[in-house]
């Protein structure tokens, strides 16, 4: 379950409470003893505490001094992992809700508690057939919040709930094993899922994958007994801040167990989560038709598993991607970028302002940077870029831009073809997007997400398996293009 985040005027009595403020003399009155007073005051100046905690009869008060962190970044990621924290303790003792007090006149810094709460408290329990320790919260009431700005609160804090049930949806698509989510049903959940919220939707089966000759995912697919989908998803508001639709692409491979070039020991484990670029994709494109967001954006999602079969694509083969462009398939493990190809190439046809494609794409982005980010790259985008990057500073979904210098390019030349598919192994998340660039016309970013998408250990509010990774992030960057603010 979700806990959902309202406002309220109504101050309730002997309920879970968490108190908000930055400093000890901001305590509110009428709650303390003057001995739990003194209590708190040893907490935080000789304990150095950030949060204080009473387990009275029933009911649990938390008052959390929010750090003196001049970097608001920083700032707010440490209010949303307290906010995991305290969302830890509450489920643990079974409450259902808790009140938040602003009482320091810090609504950013609130909210980012209740997004730490509410996002912590995400499970997944898949198939299990007796469910275990089910987190209990239901509801986070905000109360004393004062937000300057034109929106209402409500309109805001709506917009939070609409952002953590995609993030929450996301995390479920991407934790979802293979044998429960094929291409096929990928599409008709994330079909049934954007027309609820009310975008619209098609899937592109098999037949039309053919007659649009985009060899790249049909490829890919080969030696797999399941059908390939490309689901294209529409937001299109009357009023949209953009002249031209930006267009999201993401990696779908329901299931990567590298095909011919077969992935060996147990690095093939988790590889249900490389269609993460593909699920963030369908979750924004949620979040932002539910919250009804001026913004006209495009998602575009081919998706396939990648398997050894009788019909498998093999090393050496040669296949035509949607533009024309000849490839020559070095290794079969190297899949994403073919079906990216496809669907980049096919992205033209919107005449997008901007392209950005999420993809779990290649093990040497998780060698560079680890889980704490993703690597980006961007051509003839620069100035996005920059959006882009405050966006994921913003909300901790960190960005690291990789150059795209031309020499890289010489590296995926092929003798063959026009390009191969697989360069040396150094710099290989640069090889990647260099082999992408072949198949963009308008200015592109690619983030390689193959690090942060997916968790083994659990990690704070970000949780264990699918993180939701890029949905925060683009959801952010589309609402302040149409200078909301999340
Ligand atoms: N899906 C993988 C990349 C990946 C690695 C995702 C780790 C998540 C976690 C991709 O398709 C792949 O297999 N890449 C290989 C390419 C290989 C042929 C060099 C890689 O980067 O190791
Ligand atoms: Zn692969
Ligand atoms: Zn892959």
């Amino acid at each position: 379950m979700m806990p959902i985040i309202s406002l309220t005027s109504q101050e309730q009595e002997l309920e879970n409470l968490v108190i908000v403020i930055s400093r000890l003399s901001k305590i509110p009155g009428g709650i303390f003893t003057s001995a739990e007073k003194k209590y708190i005051r040893d907490q935080v100046e000789d304990r150095k505490k950030e949060v204080v905690s009473f387990n009275r009869l029933g009911y649990h008060i938390f008052i959390f001094f929010i750090k003196n962190e001049k970097d608001r970044s920083k700032r707010l990621e440490n209010c949303r992992k307290t906010g995991d924290q305290i969302a830890a303790t509450l489920n643990q003792f079974k409450a259902s809700r808790v009140a938040l007090f602003d009482g320091d006149r810090l609504p950013e810094e609130t909210l980012a508690v209740a997004q730490g709460i509410a996002l912590g408290s995400y499970q997944f329990f898949g198939y299990k057939s007796v469910r275990e320790d089910v987190n209990t919260l239901e509801k986070i009431e905000i109360y004393s919040m004062s937000l300057e700005e034109e929106d209402s609160s409500e309109t805001r804090v709506q917009r939070l709930n609409y952002l953590h049930d995609a993030v929450y949806q996301c995390r479920d698509l991407v934790n979802q094993p293979h044998s429960h989510l094929t291409a096929t049903a990928f599409a008709s959940r994330v079909e049934s899922l954007v027309v609820t919220a009310g975008a619209s939707a098609e899937v592109l089966t098999k037949p039309k994958l053919e007659a649009l000759k985009m060899g790249g995912i049909l490829g890919v697919n080969q030696g797999s007994h399941e059908e390939p989908t490309f689901t294209v998803v529409e937001w299109k508001p009357e009023n949209p801040v953009n002249s031209q639709p930006v267009v999201l692409v993401g990696k779908g491979v329901m299931y990567d167990t590298g095909g011919m070039n077969l992935k060996p020991g147990d690095t093939m484990l988790n590889m249900k989560d490389d269609m993460a670029g593909a699920a963030a994709v369908a979750a924004t494109l949620y979040m932002v038709a539910h919250a009804r967001i001026p913004v006209h954006v495009v998602g575009l999602m081919p998706a396939t598993d990648n398997r050894p079969g009788e019909r498998a694509f093999v090393s050496g083969d040669v296949i035509t991607i949607h533009n024309g462009k000849t490839v020559e398939v070095i290794n079969t493990d190297a899949e994403g970028r073919l079906l990216l190809a496809d669907a980049l190439s096919y992205a033209a046809k919107y005449n997008p302002m901007l392209v950005i494609d999420l993809a779990t794409l290649t093990g040497a982005a998780v060698r560079a940077i680890g889980k704490f980010g993703a690597a980006a790259m961007q051509s003839g985008a620069a100035g996005s870029m920059k959006a882009l990057a405050e966006s994921g500073t913003e909300v901790y979904e960190r960005l690291v831009e990789f150059p795209m210098w031309e020499e890289y390019g010489e590296l995926i030349k092929s003798e063959l073809a026009d390009l191969k598919n697989l360069g040396p192994p150094e710099a290989g998340m640069i090889t990647a997007a260099k082999f992408l660039e072949h198949f963009v016309t308008y200015p592109y970013i690619h983030l390689d997400i193959a690090g942060p998408a997916f968790l083994e250990k659990r990690d704070s509010y970000r949780g264990q398996g699918g993180t939701g990774f890029g949905v925060r992030l683009l959801v952010h960057y589309l609402t302040k293009m149409a200078d909301i603010s999340l």
